[in-house]
């Protein structure tokens, strides 16, 4: 009989353990941090109005792992921006502990895909200066920053300069940096697609660790199938054109995770349904294939 990991097909990724349907049965009883509720956002443009995202309508529990993925150009980013308060929504709202969440406020913390952090300020002055914003000060909050900076394992470059850091420690500092503001959600996007493969898996690690310890709750967006089922609780799959929720998916991976689990039968029928969201079989095969002329001789052909 051949692995269970070569019969995807017969794999349901809604099939849980007992342990897993109680850990989803836990974090629903939690409050609900975040409620998206009739969002919609439409971009005016040279070409005319362009619907970006349309009918939004879901949840986050206090201390859920949700992950968003989707084609390019689905509206992830519109999305977490409006949840950000960085852009306004054309239709519906953001609601935070249940009250409408409109600009931005230290409650959500973003970290972004591209280095953000300020390049003439230490890492610790750089943790500090949300809270140095907001009015804070002294001793106390230098001791503050210093446990960010140790939770994200830098506490020997706290008085380094970015240009100093490799950017897997740039991106440490900046979630130190959003921490440090004691937000009630962290608002990811694409925070380690710059990062070599490697450096990646250990950012995830490191991520798991720190959201296990304090009372966070993430939406991260990645276009990697692997990292969204490895983060994950739940998975909020967009379509594109316009974005909208296709499906919802409970990751009935157990935790806590580590990359063993990456070859489990869950692990693979979840990324199974993922791929098969997000890529479609197409029904014409003519559609995979690009047009490109011939340009070597008939029978010097490779596979
Ligand atoms: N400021 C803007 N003005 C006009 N159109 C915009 C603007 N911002 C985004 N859009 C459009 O909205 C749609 C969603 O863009 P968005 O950046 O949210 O996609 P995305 O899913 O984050 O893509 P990617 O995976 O490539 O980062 C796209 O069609 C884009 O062209
Ligand atoms: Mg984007």
């Amino acid at each position: 009989m051949p692995p269970a990991a070569l019969q995807i097909n017969d794999l349901d990724y809604r099939k849980q353990s007992p342990e897993v349907a109680d850990r989803f049965r836990r974090m629903k009883e939690r409050p609900v941090v975040l409620s998206v509720r009739g969002l919609e956002k439409t971009f005016d443009s040279h070409e005319g109005p362009v619907t970006a995202l349309k009918g939004l309508d879901f949840d986050v529990y206090r201390r859920e792992f949700m992950c968003v993925i989707g084609q390019s150009g689905c509206g992830k980013s519109t999305l977490i921006r409006m949840l950000a308060g960085l852009e306004y929504p054309t239709e519906g709202e953001v609601l935070l502990d249940g009250n409408p969440a409109k600009g931005p406020c230290p409650d959500r913390g973003m970290v972004f895909q591209a280095y953000t952090l300020f390049p003439w300020l230490t890492v610790k002055q750089n943790v500090m200066f949300g809270p140095k914003m907001a009015g804070r000060g002294g001793v106390e909050l230098e001791q503050e920053a210093r446990q960010w900076i140790d939770m994200v394992g830098l506490s020997k470059f706290e008085n380094s300069y970015p240009y100093q850091l490799s950017g897997g420690m740039k991106q440490r500092v900046a979630i130190a940096r959003a921490l440090a503001n004691q937000p009630r959600i962290l608002l990811m996007d694409e925070p380690f697609g710059a990062l070599d493969a490697q450096t990646r898996c250990q950012m995830q690690s490191y991520l798991l660790q720190i959201w296990q310890k304090i009372d966070i709750t993430i939406l991260f967006i990645t276009h990697d199938l692997d990292e969204a089922v490895y983060l994950a609780d739940r998975i909020l799959v967009l379509k594109a054109n316009p974005g909208r929720i296709d499906e919802i998916i409970e990751v009935p991976v157990p935790r806590p995770r580590d990359m063993d689990q990456m070859i489990s039968p869950e692990f693979i029928a979840t990324k199974h349904r993922v791929n098969t969201l997000i890529h479609p079989p197409t029904e014409d095969p003519k559609e995979e294939k690009l047009s490109i002329p011939r340009l070597t001789p008939v029978g010097d052909d490779v596979d």
